[in-house]
This record gives C-alpha cells, structure tokens and sequence, in this order.
C-alpha cells in the first residue's frame, strides 16, 4: 500500500476531523475594537528595525524624539498625529530593497544597513572609504573586492538613487494601504530627502521636503549616534548636518531641548512602550477594529515577503493554507481569523536574517543555519508584545517545530503542539514546497505532497495533511515519486 494509501486509512472521519477543531479550538474575544492603533504600531516597529539591522526600540525611540521635536517647534496637533504615524511607519519599505542592497554590495545587507545611519556619504573622505572597505565584498578575496569596490563607487549615484526609491516608494504604499492620509504616505516617501538637494530619489530642497520627512530623518539619526555614540555625539552629528541634510532650524530647536535634557529623557529605558503611546495626540487616537487588524496583518506580510524574491506571497500563501486546513476541521469565524493572523505573520522574524543567508544559493554554514533557526524565535519576541497578537505567538513561533521534537526553534515535542501550531507547521510546508527557491525550481502539487507524505507521521500531523489534501482534492492527482530531501526555511 501506498504511503498515502496508509494515511487515508488511519485518517479520523470529516466529523472526527470536526470534533478535534472544535475541542482544540481556543476561544476568543468577539471583538478587538478597544486596540489603540498605536498599540500596534509602536510594537510591530521592532520588526523594521530588525529589517534596518537596527536594535529592537530605534522606531519606537525615533518616534518620542521626533514628537519632542515637534512640540518644540509647535507644531499643530492635527499635524503632530500624521508625524506621529509617519515616525512609527518611516521603515515601512525598508525590507522591499535588502535583496537588491545585498546583491549590489556583494554583503551583508543587514550589517550593510545598521552602519550606514552614522557614515556621511554625501560626502567623499575617509568615513566613506572606511565604509566601503568594511562592508563592501567583505568574504571574497582581496582582487575581487577591490574590483567590487570600483564597482561600488562607480554606480554608487545611480544606486543609491533606487534603492532610496523602491523603499520610499513601498513604504509609503504601505501606509495609504494602511488607510493613513497622503501626509503621512509622503513624510515617508521623502525620507531621505536632504535639506541642500542632495538626497534622494527627488532631490527635493528646503520647503519642498515634507516638514515630517525632514523632522523623521533628524531623529532617526539622533537614535543611531545617541545609542552608537551618546548624547554628545548624536547632537554633534546633527549639528555637522545642519542645512545639508536637515533644516537649521530644526537642528537649532533639538539643541535647545537637549540643553535642558529634556530631548533624551528617558530614552535608555527598555520598556518605552507606554512612554511612545502617550506621544499620540489624545484627540486624534485611532482604534482598531477587526478590519483594521486584518489590514495591518496584510501589510506586514506585505512586508515579510518582500525581503527576497524567493517568499514572494509565501505569508499570503501559508495564511490560505492554515485557512483551508481549519475549514476542513470545522473551525469558528474566531479561529480562522487567529490562523490566518497567525499565517500571515509567522515568519516576521525572518526580517532579521541577512539576504546573504536567505538568498544563499549553496549550502548554508553551521553558523548561517543558526541565524535561520532563530527566525522563529524573532517571531515570538515580536508577536508576544503585541496585545491583539500575542494569543497566537507561540503557535505561529512553532511552525518549524516537528511532532518528534527534531524541530527549531525549541525542540517541542507531540505533546507541546496544539493544533492550530501543527497546522501551520503543515501551511508552511506546503507553501514552502509549491514556491522557487534559490536551489530548486517550484515543484507541482503532486510532487509536493508525495513529499510530505514522507514526512508524516514523525514530524508532520497526520491529519492536518490529509484535510490539507482534501481541500485541495479538486486540483490534483497524487502520483507516487520517491521523497527527495529539501531544505525548508
Ligand atoms: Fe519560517
Ligand atoms: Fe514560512
């Protein structure tokens, strides 16, 4: 008898398989509506930093830097809520250009990334050199590196120019995706823009930069020297960019803040959650309805996939999966909605692996594979600080988890896996297997299950499979080919 043969045979019955979703399901709220969006926001920013090769907190601290600014200068209130979003969202496309980042540098992207916030690179001198020799290349050998580096200098214009571009440009996509008006979509899309003209992708100068835009990169840059360097040389940095990147005025209203102290207050805290939602402008808080939540789980999957061209639509795709799977058990409204959540968002720690590594087209190091295991584990750190979202992190941290415990990122066993977290350890499979991967072209439906099959029942859930099969039993045949061994991450 065929392998799937034997599974359909010791298969529960559709009214057994409806029973296990009931029992297992867990119950939830009816409605999130009381979930402030900042609550969200401020907590998913620890994914772009990630992303930026930042530590986790440089949105959230960007954020009260930038709104202390503002209140500095008086700038409106209704004003001060667009800023307040544009702070929290200013990384929003920041995963859209690592690949290409990392191709062009021939490096690291995310170390590529987290330096490059405290070199001066419009301007050609030493800090420029010095960054060039330590990121550009850096594991090849000296003749191919310096001709790398040629190379580098040579299109470094061009280059910048449309990486600048693809980011600004996604990131400011996200937030009209998001629903957030044209003012705060556009202080992202002009990020990088430098007070002189000489930022990119427009070049815009003086008052055609948006004031947030502007306000957005002089705190960013204050966080990375303030935690790279200290206070001294954070304001130092500013005052050196004083109308090349940023607008005088702003720089001379952060040096009077950071005079009083009152620029840095409690920045070195680790906890500022509640220090970042009280910056919200009171009036003009926005809530989360169960749409709102959906929409902000599209775009971070948006985002999460976007990191290489390989996990193109793998988030969307492992959410439709989880879904078909739990619709097959029986699962409520309320537990197709968490898995699809849960679907659409487990892999948001892989925002903190290189491209270098994700992109790899041979076979990984022991120390590459270590970054990959602990994607998951990112994952959790990240979901579990989101209120609406921590309910699911465990589940959705376990989708690299195997039913023999051979599995990452902690090795759980049978017993320590609920069903919506073999679901998606099944969802991920699938999804994984049916995509083109740096060493292996996309593999037919067919293919894709006789190897799962193979995985089944050591580390696959039996069942999940076969209602995963099921679901799919109008599109597909199930030929025998014998397993091959995939690398699946
Ligand atoms: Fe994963
Ligand atoms: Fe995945």
């Amino acid at each position: 008898m065929s392998k799937i043969g034997t599974l359909s045979s010791r298969t529960l019955s559709m009214t057994g398989l409806r029973a296990l979703g009931r029992e297992q399901a867990c119950s939830r709220p009816a409605s999130d509506a009381s979930i402030r969006v900042s609550e969200l926001l401020s907590s998913l920013s620890y994914a772009l930093d990630l992303t930026e090769g930042r530590e986790m907190g440089h949105s959230v601290r960007s954020c009260i830097l930038g709104m202390r600014i503002a209140q500095e200068i008086g700038l409106p209130e209704a004003d001060q809520a667009d800023l307040y979003y544009t702070l929290l969202l200013k990384d929003a496309g920041c995963s859209s250009n690592s690949s290409r980042l990392h191709h062009i540098l021939n490096a690291d992207d995310l170390r590529a990334k987290g330096d490059l916030k405290t070199v001066d690179w419009t301007r050609v001198g030493w800090e420029s050199l010095h960054y060039a020799v330590t990121h550009v290349a850096t594991s090849t050998p000296y003749p191919q590196r310096i001709w790398k580096m040629i190379q580098v200098a040579a299109t470094q214009q061009r280059d910048s120019c449309e990486l600048v571009k693809i980011r600004c440009e996604r990131g400011s996509q996200i937030a009209r995706k998001l629903g957030f008006s044209e003012s705060v979509a556009m202080g992202i899309h002009s990020l990088d823009e430098h007070w002189n003209g000489g930022g990119y992708p427009n070049g815009l100068r003086h008052g055609e930069i948006p004031i947030f835009s502007n306000i957005a990169n002089l705190a960013q840059t204050l966080e990375v020297f303030l935690r790279a360097r200290g206070k001294r040389d954070a304001i130092d940095a500013a005052r050196r960019r004083s109308g090349r990147w940023f607008s005088p005025s702003l720089v001379k209203s952060a040096i009077s803040l950071s005079k009083g102290g009152r620029l840095w207050e409690d920045l070195e805290k680790d906890d500022l959650h509640s220090e970042v939602l009280a910056m919200e402008p009171t009036d003009r808080r926005l809530t989360a309805d169960d749409e709102t939540l959906d929409r902000i789980c599209v775009a971070f999957a948006e985002i999460i996939d976007a990191k290489t061209p390989f996990t193109y639509q793998h988030s969307t795709g492992v959410a439709d999966a989880a879904v078909d799977i739990g619709g097959f058990f029986g699962f409520g409204e309320q537990d197709l909605k968490r898995l699809r959540r849960a679907g659409l968002l487990h892999d948001i720690g892989k925002l903190g692996v290189s491209n270098s590594i994700l992109e790899k087209p041979g076979k990984l190091t022991a120390e590459e594979f270590d970054a990959v295991r602990r994607h998951p584990y990112f994952s959790y750190e990240i979901l579990r600080r989101v209120p609406a979202f921590a309910d699911f992190s465990y589940d959705a941290a376990a989708h690299h988890e195997r039913l023999d415990g051979k599995g990452y990122w902690r090795g759980l066993n049978a017993e320590e896996l609920s069903l919506h977290a073999r679901i998606l350890a099944v969802a991920d499979v699938f999804d994984a297997l049916r995509a083109k991967r740096p060493y292996r072209d996309a593999l037919p439906l067919e293919k894709v299950f006789s190897i799962m099959v193979e995985d089944t029942p050591h580390a696959l859930d039996s069942a999940c499979l076969e209602a995963l099969m099921e679901s799919k039993s109008d599109t597909h045949t199930l030929p025998q080919f014998p397993p091959i061994s995939v690398a699946l991450y």
